[in-house]
């Protein structure tokens, strides 16, 4: 049995019914919401404004996770508390004093992860390894939903599990962006802890939120299997 779970993003479901698939989500043992917050500038879209993510937190009966594509990750940590979100994430990209950052984030009481994206090296987080809780690699240019896995980030996740061993035990390894039925297994077996469920896994329709995740997690189930034996 593998201990990666799914966090599915809320950017993927239908707009419209965030109600609905939360309620089903509520049921399931996800590791936490994914919301991602876009600001237009560091990203060129636009992504969940305050009020949605404090209405999720409200609903949500698992920890709701914020990754923010936006330039001032600091100026999210106020809002973001009281919104009732448990874990921040900033990229490293736009943030220029990260430990500074990290204390503030742990001194409101969430968790608090870096991001990384596609071109920025693994190397880059060694530092800040001591002081995360999380860090998420993007296996896409961020911004939108709906991209191609970019294949060499297998091998960026199979490098920070090794780093990640050795400085910080315990430090979970998260992945975003076009994880699908055949690209999860390596992600797993190269050490991410939790998965972003998005357009090509969980909410990828006619099946139901339900069904797609009790199919992904049997997928995860079985990449485990095959690192064992
Ligand atoms: C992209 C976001 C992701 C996105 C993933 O910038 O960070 O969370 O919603 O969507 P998929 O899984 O469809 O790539
Ligand atoms: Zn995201």
């Amino acid at each position: 049995m593998t201990h990666a779970r799914i966090s599915p993003t809320l950017l993927c479901a239908n707009q419209l019914c965030l109600e609905e698939d939360i309620r089903i989500l509520n049921t399931l043992d996800i590791a936490w919401y994914h919301m991602d917050v876009m600001d237009g500038h560091f990203v060129p879209n636009l992504a969940f404004g305050m009020e949605t993510v404090t209405a999720v937190c409200r609903m949500a009966e698992k920890p709701v996770c914020v990754h923010i594509m936006a330039e001032n990750p600091s100026d999210y940590i106020r809002p973001l508390k009281e919104a009732g979100v448990s874990v921040f994430i900033f990229h490293l990209e736009a943030e220029k004093t990260p430990f500074r950052l990290i204390q503030a984030v742990k001194a409101a009481g969430m968790k608090c992860g870096a991001a990384i994206n596609p071109i920025t090296p693994v190397q880059s987080l060694k530092p800040l390894l001591g002081y995360l809780d999380i860090a998420l690699i993007m296996s896409v240019e961020p911004g939108f939903s709906g991209q191609s896995f970019l294949p060499q980030s297998t091998e960026k996740i199979k490098e920070l599990r090794a780093l990640a061993d050795r400085y910080h035990p315990g430090f979970l390894i998260e992945v975003d962006g076009g994880i699908n039925d055949e690209n999860i297994c390596a992600c797993v077996e190269n050490g991410a802890d939790v998965l972003v469920g998005g357009t090509l896994n969980l909410f990828r329709p006619p099946e139901s939120v339900a069904d797609n995740y009790r199919r992904t997690v049997r997928i995860m189930g079985e990449a485990s299997c095959k690192s064992i034996s």
